[in-house]
């Protein structure tokens, strides 16, 4: 069974959310914990062994004398805290860019350092976990700044395994999906914002920060002695698959059984009114009183749809579709704006 009795673990951003989770499993499993934060309640809430640090990890000096001053000797580290400032691309300032990178990408070298030269000097094979994020690997519609800065603490994660692998200290990032937290439950609660993120994941669901908790730990244990310079994506196989379907909401999962689909444009898609394209104008189905403009035509194979039907045959295809009992599926408006990128 995982112990980590005996050893000091520093856990930042520990006063709520995934730090906080974590925080509280090192606990159970026997270790001390350092516990960094600003929010000195969140950090009271941890029960146990813990040493708590107040301290503010955008600040560069800051930080490095509240670990001086206060962490102590640490065997194991989890570089967690992390901020997210979100805008649209040509909105990004330069502020947010900096202040996102200062949590997220260089208070983690700053812990990392610090630990490590107390590892070095003991003679202590520890491992270092940063929570990087999936975005690491994707682009996120306006997380400019958040998805490179997690880029940016994935390869802070390969210099740590080149650079203090000869010293028996590891380093690996964990890459979360969205993570239910209280704060993200909130508000990814609703399933409607949830529904076309959870359909394009192939198991289907959002992670729970014991998911993550438990890659951590395992991580930061020996039974992971071989493993370092990892980037370890808990996202239900969402980096794994680019091209799965971004067809939401309204996506019928059992429609992966291979069942013949029919794919529209919602009428709205993002509050914009669809611009006219030849192939919307000459094919349509009516809802109701909605006209709903057809993309497509096809079945989900696995998670892909194909068979797209011919300009001009479609009309009919789709009456005689609907008639043998075929779905029908919206697009979002990711979907939507993608498709028009590459059709219009
Ligand atoms: N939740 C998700 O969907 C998700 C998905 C992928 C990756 N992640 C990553 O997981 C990590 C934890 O996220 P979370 O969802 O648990 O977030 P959260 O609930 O907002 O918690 C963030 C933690 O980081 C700390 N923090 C932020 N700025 C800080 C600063 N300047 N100085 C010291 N501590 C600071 C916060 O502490 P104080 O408030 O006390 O300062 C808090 O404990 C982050 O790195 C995030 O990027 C989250």
């Amino acid at each position: 069974m995982l112990s980590f009795a005996g050893k000091r673990v520093l856990v930042t951003g520990a006063s709520k959310g995934i730090g906080q989770a974590c925080a509280a499993r090192l606990l159970e499993l026997g270790a001390h914990v350092v516990a960094l934060g600003r929010d000195e309640r969140g950090l009271a809430e941890l029960q146990g062994s813990v040493t708590p640090v107040v301290a503010d990890a955008s600040d560069a000096a800051g930080l490095r004398a509240a670990l001086e001053r206060e962490a102590g000797d640490v065997d194991l580290l989890v570089n967690n805290a992390g901020v997210a400032r979100n805008a649209p691309i040509l909105d990004a300032s330069a502020d947010d860019w900096d202040a996102t990178f200062a949590v997220n990408a260089r208070a983690a070298l700053i812990a990392a350092q610090h630990c490590a030269k107390s590892m070095i000097a003991r003679d202590v094979r520890g491992a270092i976990v940063n929570v990087s994020s999936q975005a690491a690997f994707v682009a996120l519609d306006e997380h400019a700044a958040y998805c490179a800065s997690k880029a940016a603490l994935d390869a802070l994660t390969r210099q740590l395994a080149l650079e203090l692998g000869p010293f028996g200290i590891r380093a690996n990032s964990v890459n979360p999906t969205v993570t239910l937290t209280e704060m993200a439950a909130r508000e990814w609660g609703d399933e409607a914002k949830a529904a076309p993120m959870k359909s394009r994941i192939p198991l289907g669901e959002f992670a729970a920060p014991d998911d993550v908790v438990d890659a951590v730990c395992y991580l930061l244990g020996d039974g992971a002695r071989l493993v370092s310079g990892a980037a370890l994506p808990i996202d239900g196989g969402f980096v794994a698959a680019p091209f799965n379907n971004a067809m939401a909401p309204g996506y019928d999962r059992s429609a992966r059984t291979g069942r013949r689909t029919l794919m529209t444009a919602a009428p709205f898609s993002g509050g914009e009114k669809l611009p006219p394209c030849p192939t919307t104008r000459l094919h349509s189905h009516k809802e109701g009183n909605k006209e709903m403009p057809v993309l497509g035509l096809g079945t989900f194979t696995g998670t892909r749809f194909t068979q797209r039907a011919e300009p001009g045959t479609m009309k009919q295809t789709v009456k005689t579709w609907l008639g043998s009992g075929g779905t029908m599926v919206a697009t979002a408006a990711s979907a939507h704006a993608s498709w028009r990128r590459t059709r219009w």
